[in-house]
């Protein structure tokens, strides 16, 4: 299966090289676990390798956007100056369509329809996509329209080979059951997580599935730094190596 470089050397290492070409991988986490860094390492790289690109961003305006990036050492400005990365809004058009559906006393949410318009308007040569947050979306839907939703979003996409990140809060995945998860073909956690023997907080990154893709059950560990992500294989190796030999000691 061909792969697609996702920006952070250590992750590609654990996921033989990358995404599955052409397929979604769904990506959770709280607030600040670093979604959206995370979702800008991919289309940094997919843009540095030549690889036509779009955020779908629906909470952030493509300013701060960029801002984010450039903070961490990601220029991603000279490409949309470049048009090979375009950042898509639903943001504006969402708050435009409350207005219209005030407007027309309509009882449908236009918001529901400009995300699968937005995905159905991405050019066919565009490899890579990401959406932040998708999770806006569950909220006001029954559950089942949601899951079709992330169906339909997910069908467009694979069918003009790109792939994806869906990126969506924890809130509204464990609102909708988790159901997301089913429809994608691998899927990413992010949390941050206290340490019970250090007592100080940690990032983590798990990979609860990923089709075609030999993974360990192991979670790895990460930093946000000034380059952003950094994920610390050896080190997760070496934690769990002085917590076994902490449960032994134990047991003396
Ligand atoms: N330069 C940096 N150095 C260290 N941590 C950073 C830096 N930039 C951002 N962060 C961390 O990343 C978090 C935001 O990540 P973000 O991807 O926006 O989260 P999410 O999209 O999951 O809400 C911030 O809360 C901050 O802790
Ligand atoms: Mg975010």
């Amino acid at each position: 299966m061909e792969r697609i470089k996702t920006g952070i050397v250590e992750l590609d290492e654990i996921i033989s090289g990358g995404y599955p070409k052409g397929k979604t991988v769904l990506v959770t986490g709280g607030p600040g676990a670093g979604k959206t860094i995370f979702g800008l390492h991919f289309l940094h790289k997919g843009c540095t390798d030549g690889k036509k690109s779009m955020l779908i961003a629906t909470e952030e305006t493509p300013e701060d956007i960029l801002m984010e990036a450039e903070i961490i050492g990601l220029d991603l400005q000279q490409y949309v100056d470049s048009k090979q990365l375009v950042i898509g809004r639903v943001l504006e058009s969402r708050t435009g369509s409350i207005e219209q559906v005030a407007k027309f006393g309509a009882g449908f949410e236009m918001s529901e329809l400009d995300i699968i318009e937005r995905v159905k308007s991405v050019p066919a040569d565009t490899e890579i996509v990401v959406i932040d947050n998708i999770g806006v979306f569950a909220l006001d839907m029954k559950i089942k329209e949601f899951r079709n939703k992330i169906d339909t979003i997910n069908h467009l996409l694979t069918s003009i080979g790109c792939t994806t990140l869906i990126i969506m809060d924890e809130t509204a995945y464990e609102l909708t059951h988790k159901l997301a998860e089913y429809s994608v073909y691998g899927s990413i956690k992010l949390m941050v997580m206290e340490n019970p023997y250090t007592g100080l907080r940690e990032r983590y990154l798990d990979i609860p599935k990923m089709r075609g893709t030999n993974i360990s059950l192991e979670r790895s560990l990460f930093e946000i730094t000034q380059k952003g992500i950094k994920l610390n294989n050896s080190k997760t190796k070496r934690e769990n190596k002085t917590k076994n030999e902490v449960t032994i000691m134990g047991l003396d």
